[in-house]
């Protein structure tokens, strides 16, 4: 665990044991039943997904460096000087680095994620590597309503980044509002730099999310492990297996957790029964071309100005704006 530099303050407001116990408890009352997958990200959900990261068939975070490496220049010339620059989920904040290398004149990074461990490392980092720029870490879950700290100087103008396809997390309504949140965050003079996974053969998506280490599978399952631990529930980890599928129609991944056999699990004191063979959805994976993404943003009032994208068309960064904006 790292600490961070005395001259840091970290604004503290990861969920509570109240909310996790709520949201889980609504999720396993729907049929079917569903997590949220925001709490895979604990401090053993946020090591495996670097992990994920560095997979052979997640070629996701690789698309998105090596646009980034090639790009960052005009992206930072897009988004102008003197930009606070918030980024949403910014786990280990790898691309993030590339973003601060090119950007004019910071003047200040918020990182917000929900994940307090991967928080205080990667602000730790980046501190050493970027001594000059004011770092103003929120241990937070981005999709509820948050107050930003201030920044010590006076910025030009808002950018909330948000990298690694986080988005397509999003059923395309929940999209639409944290789109429209980022725009309320950004205001008529900011930019939101968003990291979009492109549409492509199925068989590329699924490989992505069916990892042959099995490195997906034990990160999705962590996530029972931490309720067993957090919510004093008692899934049993071998009697529940990982699953992702490509649906066409949806243009979306989704990943469930299949129960092997029939069985009743205890939940913060409540009794939940799984069919065998049942089906928990857990996470959904939607992919976008440049255009249906555009549509979502237009969605949100918010226009898009310019699209980059890797060598092999993987993966997208798409610079938005209030619809209003001319430069
Ligand atoms: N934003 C990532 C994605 O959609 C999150 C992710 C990667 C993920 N692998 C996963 C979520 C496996 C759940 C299960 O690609």
């Amino acid at each position: 665990m790292s600490t961070l530099p005395s001259e840091i303050f970290l604004h503290d407001l990861h969920p509570s044991a109240a909310d996790i116990r709520g949201d889980v408890l609504a999720g396993l009352t729907r049929r079917p039943k569903r997590l949220p997958s925001k709490y895979f990200y604990d401090a053993r959900g946020s090591q495996l997904f670097e992990c994920i990261c560095e997979l052979p068939e997640y070629y996701l975070t690789r698309a998105e460096l090596a646009l980034m490496r090639r790009h960052a220049p005009a992206i930072a010339a897009a988004l102008g000087p003197r930009a606070l620059l918030v980024e949403y989920g910014s786990g280990s904040a790898t691309k993030t680095r590339l973003l601060l290398e090119h950007l004019a004149d910071v003047a200040a990074y918020v990182p917000v994620e929900i994940s307090r461990s991967a928080l205080a490392a990667s602000v730790a980092q980046l501190s050493r590597q970027f001594p000059l720029i004011e770092m103003l870490p929120v241990c937070a879950d981005f999709t509820q309503p948050l107050a930003l700290p201030e920044p010590a100087r006076a910025p030009r103008r808002t950018v909330v980044y948000f990298p690694g396809s986080t988005i397509g997390n999003f059923e395309p309504e929940a999209a639409v509002q944290l789109l429209g949140r980022m725009r309320q965050t950004i205001g008529p003079g900011g930019a939101a730099l968003i990291g979009v996974d492109l549409l492509k053969s199925s068989e590329l998506i699924e490989a992505a999310y069916n990892d042959a280490a099995g490195v997906t599978a034990e990160f999705t399952l962590n996530l029972l492990q931490r309720l067993n631990r957090e919510l004093h529930a008692d899934f049993n980890l071998g009697a529940f297996r990982h699953r992702a599928r490509y649906q066409p129609q949806r243009e979306r991944i989704e990943t469930h957790i299949i129960s092997r056999t029939e069985q009743d699990v205890t939940v913060a004191a409540r009794r939940f029964h799984f069919a065998a063979g049942e089906a928990m959805l857990v996470e959904i994976s939607c992919k976008y071309s440049p255009q249906s993404f555009a549509r979502i943003a237009a969605r949100a009032g918010l226009r898009v100005t310019h699209v980059w994208s890797d060598p092999e068309a993987l993966f997208s960064v798409l610079c938005l704006r209030p619809a209003g904006w001319s430069a």
